[in-house]
Parts: structure tokens; C-alpha cells; sequence
């Protein structure tokens, strides 16, 4: 659906009474997606859901135009899902001319993806205010995979009061371990095996800590293990806590291990709570 018809098909699901839960998505759908469609099946009436590739969000211009843009099985996927209605907003929509205004998230999106991703969260924050502020959802789904963007997201919709109910929904992984994401398409048959050294490094630096050794040399074990696995650099391999995304030196409730890595020309990302 267009924008046009956007504010009609959700004036009709208000006047009946229905929740509305929303799945901002960049397209390229797979079962991580899908999973949030499901969870907001469980917790609302309607599940609305848009696919719009978020220029602001990318700092680099030959990654957004690699980007897999992929609408016709992507909307096939969300209507065997069931989804209710999606969107497809156009740039021009979110941002006409003249737009001049970004969100900025301070504190919890300054550091991992902050550092290495100058200008990405404004991006993400800014589109997901515009988003929300459209459907006004009831209760919206983001996925763990993308951590430390939850995290910012939270804050922001806090602080902006614009929506009070943000669901993480846990990361959907292959039988072997890797995370799934719209970006493994670039992996080629080596790097995508070569990848698993991601999930596995995180799960060794978790049983580490939870094992009693220091968190620094778990964490060296596991930017180590990347290296010696294929990966090519490693952006941080840290342990922060959950909510303010600060580094912890020491183990305690709400503990995440963070990693964010590249192998080839893909960069990968990924988690796991302590
Ligand atoms: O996670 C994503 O796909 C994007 O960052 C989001 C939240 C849809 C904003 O463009």
C-alpha cells in the first residue's frame, strides 16, 4: 500500500477497536522478519507492516545500493504470514523536500555502531520516529539482532512518547548457529561457513564468563577466535549492559555480549545475553 491509502486502511482498524502492532522493516524478508509478524499476530488485532530502505540510515553509498530490495517475494511472504497491511513508503514520502530534521539518540547510540557507523542511528531514529508517527502503533517489534538499535529505539520512544510498548523479539538463527540477516546474501559459500566462527565466539566468550574467567580475556579469546576463523577485521567484541549499552568489567544481571565483524566485503553483526 501506498501512503495515500495508508491513513484510510488505519482510520478502519481504529474505528473497529483493533490494536495495531507495526514491523518496521527494510525489506529483504526472512524468517527473523517473519517472526516478528508472528509476535505481533499474538499481541495485537492487525499487524501492519513497512518496507522502505532507509537512505539516512546508510553511511556508506555503495552498501545502500547493494542493498537487496526483493517487493514481490517479500510481499508474498507477508501475506502467508497473514500480515494485515503493508507499506511502502516512498522517499519523497518520509522525506520531502526541504526535510530537514534528524533525531538524534544521545548516550546509548554513541559507541559500537555509533563509532563505526557515523550518522546511523540518526538515520534509524529519525525514519522510525517518521514511521510511528504515521501508524501511531500500539505495541511495535524490532529484533535482538540488532541490539544496541532496540536499545535506541527504546530511549527514543521514551523520551519522544511515541510509542510505550516496544517488543524485542529474539534473533532467529540458523540450525548451525548464524544469525539471520538480510546481509548473509553476500557471503559466498566459504565466507558463509567461515561466518559460524560469529555465533561460536560469542557462545565461547559466554560459557567463559559464566565460568568464572575475567571478562577481558574472554573477550580477547573471542576477537582472537574471529581473526584465526576468516573474519578480516573485528569492529569491538565487547560486554556491555543491556539497556545503556556501557562496557561492564565485571559480571552482573543484564550482561550482552556484543561483536560486530568483517569477512569478505559483508560486515556481521550479533549478540547474545549473558
Ligand atoms: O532494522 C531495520 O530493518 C531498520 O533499521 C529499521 C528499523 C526498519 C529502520 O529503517
Amino acid at each position: 500500500m501506498e501512503s495515500g491509502a495508508l491513513d484510510f486502511a488505519l482510520s478502519c482498524f481504529v474505528a473497529d477497536g483493533d490494536r495495531i502492532a507495526f514491523v518496521p522493516t527494510m525489506g529483504a524478508l526472512h524468517d527473523g522478519h517473519l517472526a516478528l509478524v508472528a509476535q505481533g499476530k499474538e499481541l495485537a488485532d492487525r499487524v501492519v507492516v513497512s518496507i522502505f530502505v532507509n537512505p539516512l540510515q546508510f553511511n556508506d553509498a555503495s552498501d545502500l545500493e547493494r542493498y537487496p530490495r526483493e517487493k514481490e517475494s517479500d510481499l508474498a511472504k507477508l501475506e502467508a504470514a497473514g500480515c494485515d497491511l503493508v507499506w511502502l513508503p516512498s522517499a519523497s514520502d518520509l522525506y520531502p523536500e526541504g526535510f530537514a530534521t534528524s533525531v538524534r539518540v544521545a548516550g546509548v547510540s554513541e559507541r559500537w555502531e555509533g563509532e563505526h557507523r557515523p550518522g546511523h542511528f540518526e538515520g534509524v531514529a529519525t525514519v522510525v520516529a517518521k514511521l510511528f508517527n504515521e501508524v501511531v502503533p500500539n505495541v511495535a517489534l524490532f529484533g535482538e539482532k540488532d541490539f544496541q538499535q532496540l536499545a535506541v529505539i527504546r530511549r527514543m520512544a521514551i523520551d519522544l512518547g511515541l510509542c510505550d510498548n516496544i517488543v524485542g523479539v529474539p534473533t532467529v538463527r540458523e540450525t548451525d548457529g548464524l544469525a539471520l540477516s538480510s546481509r548473509n546474501a553476500y557471503l559466498s559459500l566459504d565466507e558463509r561457513q567461515q561466518a559460524l566462527a560469529l555465533p561460536r565466539a560469542l557462545e565461547a566468550a559466554r560459557a567463559a564468563i559464566l565460568s568464572g574467567n575475567a571478562i577481558d580475556d574472554a573477550l580477547g579469546e573471542g576477537r582472537n577466535s574471529l581473526l584465526e576463523g576468516g573474519f578480516s577485521r573485528v569492529d569491538y567484541f565487547a560486554a556491555v549492559d543491556a539497556e545503556t549499552l556501557e562496557p561492564l568489567d565485571r559480571l552482573r544481571a543484564g550482561m550482552r555480549l556484543i561483536a560486530a565483524a568483517v569477512i569478505g566485503s559483508t560486515r556481521l553483526i550479533d549478540n547474545v545475553a549473558v
